[in-house]
């Protein structure tokens, strides 16, 4: 047997306003999408906006029900809404963020293995990657150019 390493690229900002004009107006969309969050019972409330490239922007935000597991995140409630909507329009990015009304979030929030494994589909479906950019609470963040570095390995199905 061989010993394989892995290898996966990330940057890393302080402020939003590191990133490019186009990234910068998407993440404020983001933040602004987790105000639509329906999250009474997580109290986790989460925004993910998507930049089409014909410019259009779609925002999406958590969906909790009281039947748990019947809620969506925000990641998917953003690409399915695009894939419904722009079913031929690639994405060219997506920015996600996340807050705890009423307790301050230390962390950057990581998209779910489930979100992610609709992220690597739809990059695939779509043939081209598109950068993800998480965004915390105070302006600092990651970007990844490309779901393979965030989902290595994912389901493929031929
Ligand atoms: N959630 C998201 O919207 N995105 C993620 O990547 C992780 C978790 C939501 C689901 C649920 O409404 C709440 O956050 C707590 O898990």
């Amino acid at each position: 047997m061989k010993k394989n390493d892995l290898k996966i690229t990330y940057q890393v900002f302080n402020n939003v306003q590191e990133l490019t004009a186009d990234d910068f107006v998407l993440a404020e969309y983001a933040i602004k999408a987790a105000d639509t969050a329906y999250a009474p019972y997580s109290g986790f409330h989460v925004g993910a906006s998507l930049r089409l490239k014909n410019g259009k922007i779609v925002n999406g935000s958590n969906q909790e029900n009281s039947a748990y597991p019947s809620g969506l995140c925000a990641e998917r409630v953003a690409l399915f809404y695009a894939g419904s909507q722009y079913p031929d329009t690639a994405i060219e990015a997506m920015a996600i963020t996340a807050r705890t009304p009423g307790k301050k979030l230390k962390m950057i929030v990581k998209p779910c293995g489930a979100c992610r494994q609709v992220m690597a589909e739809t990059a695939m479906r779509q043939k081209s990657p598109f950068r993800i950019i998480l965004i915390g609470e105070d302006g600092n963040g990651l970007v990844f150019e490309s779901i393979a570095d965030l989902l290595p390995f994912s389901f493929e199905f031929e």
